[in-house]
């Protein structure tokens, strides 16, 4: 963490933490961000790789020059706790095929990370290339509720309606960002029908509800909401979130996203 991290109008959040397969630990780190573009741009020479620079085109609108930026910002936080003493600068994450993130650090192979951005803030996810994860972070915009609700079937709406104590745009607004959470593990995005991502089951836990797919059993969401937002991560089924001393990770998540929403309380107008 340097002093760009830190500055007033920064929040940054990261944490270590690990998954558990059998007998195997899978160790992953997290990171949520929410800075101004003068923010990011400012950190630019200190952590964007040539190539990354790069992609920062005079085309670019600036809504996308901030969501670029604030992506990587949590996304080498994430990265650079699973590999101590690297630069942010030395970590590439670039576009693959198919809009997926692509992580290259030095001397370290097979790690990855999923990210998403809502507005200012970005969520990052960084995991072994052998356990797939997806990430998704929204804002809600109340125009966007009917939308929303069409991209649900019945079944689920019943299901959320069961499962979750929150009113319906909070639920809609979960249930989106658990589909496209897994879209992103799957590496296909929202270019299928959205019924084949479609939520089976909600089960509430402290602080966040744990989800299952319809028709990929082997993937599990766990997502929760605060204020106008909602997080989700979707990883494999048979690896279990850490139950050590500190946290858990999904708790710190939902502390992590009701701090950015009380930020967001305190600066609206
Ligand atoms: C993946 C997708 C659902 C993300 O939606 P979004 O509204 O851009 O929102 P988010 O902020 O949640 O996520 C963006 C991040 O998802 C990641 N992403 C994009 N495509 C991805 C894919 N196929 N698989 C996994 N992750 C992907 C990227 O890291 C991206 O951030 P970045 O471009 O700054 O690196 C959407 O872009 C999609 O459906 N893509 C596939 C369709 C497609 O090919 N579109 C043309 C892209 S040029």
């Amino acid at each position: 963490m340097t002093a760009l991290d830190t500055g007033p109008s920064v929040f940054a959040r990261e944490a270590a933490f690990n998954l558990h397969v059998g007998g195997r630990t899978l160790a992953c780190a997290m990171s949520l961000v929410d800075a101004p573009l003068e923010a990011l741009d400012a950190a630019v020479p200190e952590k964007l790789a040539p190539e990354e620079a790069a992609l920062l085109t005079e085309r670019l609108a600036p809504a996308r020059r901030q969501s670029l930026l604030a992506g990587r910002w949590a996304a080498k936080n994430a990265l650079g706790r699973l590999a101590p003493g690297t630069a942010a600068r030395d970590i590439r994450i670039l576009p693959g095929l198919l809009g997926q993130p692509v992580a290259t650090l030095p001397g370290r192979a097979n790690l990855q990370v999923t990210l998403a951005h809502a507005g200012n803030a970005a969520l990052a996810v960084a995991h072994p290339e052998s356990c797939p994860m997806g990430v998704d972070l929204e804002r809600a915009r109340p125009e966007q509720l009917g939308a929303l609700r069409e991209q649900t079937t019945p079944r689920e709406r019943e299901r959320a309606h069961a499962a979750l104590p929150s009113d319906e745009a909070q639920r809609l607004l979960l249930l989106w960002c658990l589909k496209e959470a897994l879209s992103k593990a799957l590496r296909c995005g929202l270019t299928v029908p959205f019924r084949l991502l479609e939520v089976a089951s909600l089960a509430p836990l402290p602080g966040c509800v744990r989800a299952r797919f319809e028709n990929f059993a082997q993937y599990e969401g766990t997502a929760c909401t605060a204020g106008p937002f909602a997080l989700a991560v979707v990883r494999p089924h048979m690896a279990h979130w850490e139950d050590g001393n500190g946290p858990a990770p999904p708790v710190l998540l939902q502390d992590w996203l009701a701090e950015l929403a009380s930020r967001h309380e305190a600066t609206s107008p």
